[in-house]
């Protein structure tokens, strides 16, 4: 009997994914371009099991069914074009690659138009979950050739994490690099949870000046409410666990934050869009910031930072730090979305965005309760234009309001930095402005430039030049927006 999918890459992710379609009745081809990982895996974890393996990209080819369907779980980059380059003149018409890695979607919006001229179909996918939800159930997002959707379809649902309806957290999402945009997406706005989460901690350590133990209980308190997810869950552990001196060894941890790349994507297609992500973005640059390390040790002297102690009742602040982390988490998701319904529209991907909720709800790392409310949100009005704006995330916003200000403006009288939640407040504000200054914007550009301006008096896409010092010429220049 021939294989059913043959999977590239016996890193942990790769071998997780293969024990995991094992389980599930498939017979799996694994590869390795080192022949020993594949003897280590089939004498090791594989031990027991119908996985088979393979030598040569020859003999996993031969081992497959037709269609063959071939996975990569390999680095991004050029080591994809690398494995489909030699898999190509191996392979027949009607075969599909598919590459598992946190690819950046253009390179797979290429991968699928070059390959489609082959007759091989493409898929590009997120998978989320780390190891574990390789192993038992992750978040898979694939979108590429629509022609390959059916044979894969099976296995990845029969993989992927369910819901507690036992619906699949996997389905098509769109043509071309859709799936890897949706998993860019997805690490922006885990950047932003966790980055949410880190203010509130720092709020409560610095400001509060709590342990870690009464720490550890309110995360375990929040995971109770509408906050229920498994980054506010992994941060109770962390905050309890204890190194082998018996202190905490959060606090061990060098404060500089590690990233590879998916968030700062996610930044720099919302600036080619022109999507006001601010969360996400600040996400992002708190993270640079953190880097400097020296540079801030240095400042702190410098400039004789005094402590950030915060006055009052502490569960009174608890309360409104957790409204306020909520209300920023809706702004966080609210402004994904918006990104998403951007490159949708640019790119005609006619993307399900309860279907994006529904498969991020279980399986991966922003898994959380919340998402069943975005799908509902979704199921209402399918082309919402602002997360927000639903019933349900209208209320949540409007009750936190006064608590979420009130630990804005505290962070910023006493020094804590609270990038993202106090710019998803600012956000809102702009957001639920009918009239902003921009006027004034358009007025300075057409004074130092004849950048031209629209009037509220006229129609909309009618420019309009003033000669501001009398000593200009009426020359304006042409007027286009980047
Ligand atoms: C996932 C994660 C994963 C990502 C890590 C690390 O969905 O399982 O998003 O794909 O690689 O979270 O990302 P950073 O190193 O950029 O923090």
């Amino acid at each position: 009997m021939k294989g059913d999918i043959g999977v590239i890459g016996l890193a942990v992710m790769g071998q997780n994914l293969i024990l995991n379609m094992n389980d599930h009745g498939y017979k799996v081809v694994a590869h390795n371009r080192t022949a020993e990982k594949v003897d280590e895996f089939l004498q090791g974890p594989a031990k027991g099991t119908n996985i088979v393996g393979a030598y040569s990209l020859q003999e996993l080819v031969d081992k497959l069914e037709s269609p063959r369907k071939i996975m990569l779980m390999v680095r991004a980059g050029d080591v994809v074009d690398s494995f489909i380059d030699k898999l190509v003149p191996l392979l027949d018409k009607g075969d599909i690659i598919i590459d598992g890695g946190n690819t950046n979607f253009p390179d797979t919006n290429r991968r699928v138009a070059a390959l489609k001229e082959k007759g091989i179909h493409f898929i590009g996918s997120g998978v989320s979950g780390g190891e574990e939800g390789a192993r038992f159930g992750p978040s898979i997002m694939p979108g590429g050739s629509p022609e390959a959707w059916p044979f894969v379809k099976p296995i990845f649902q029969a993989i992927s994490a369910k819901t507690e309806n036992d619906e699949p957290c996997c389905d098509w999402v769109g043509n071309d690099g859709a799936g890897h945009f949706v998993k860019m997406v997805h690490n922006g706005i885990e950047y932003g949870d966790m980055q949410l989460i880190t203010e509130a901690y720092q709020f409560m350590k610095d400001g509060l000046g709590m342990t870690h133990d009464e720490m550890q209980s309110v995360f375990i308190e929040w995971n109770k409410t509408e906050l229920n997810s498994y980054l506010v869950e992994i941060t109770s552990d962390i905050l309890g666990y204890k190194d082998t001196d018996g202190e905490t060894l959060v606090e061990k941890i060098l404060d500089t934050a590690g990233q590879k790349g998916t968030g700062k994507w996610t930044g720099i297609n919302a600036l080619d869009m022109g999507i006001p992500l601010t969360l996400i973005t600040e996400s992002v640059f708190a993270r640079c910031l953190s880097s400097l390390k020296d540079q801030r040790v240095e400042a702190e002297e410098l400039f004789g930072k005094k402590e950030s102690i915060v006055e009052g009742d502490k569960q009174v602040w608890i309360e409104a730090l957790r409204q306020a982390l909520l209300a920023s988490k809706i702004i966080s998701y609210a402004q994904g979305f918006m990104l998403m319904r951007e490159a949708s529209n640019e790119n005609g991907w006619d993307l399900n965005y309860g279907n994006v909720a529904l498969m991020w709800r279980g399986g991966c790392i922003i898994r959380s309760a919340f998402l069943s409310n975005i799908r509902d949100a979704y199921d209402i009005d399918p082309e919402l234009s602002f997360l927000g704006s639903d019933s349900y995330f209208k209320g949540i916003l409007e009750n936190s309001m006064s608590a979420w200000r009130k630990v804005a403006a505290k962070s910023m009288e006493v020094g804590i930095p609270m990038p993202s939640m106090t710019s998803a407040l600012t956000f809102l504000d702009g957001y639920t402005t009918a009239r902003l200054p921009a006027n004034l914007l358009q007025a300075q550009r057409d004074y130092f430039g004849a950048h031209t301006y629209e009037r509220v008096d006229k129609p909309k896409g009618e420019f309009f030049h003033t000669n501001w010092t009398g000593k200009g010429g009426d020359v304006s220049s042409t007027t286009y927006n980047s």
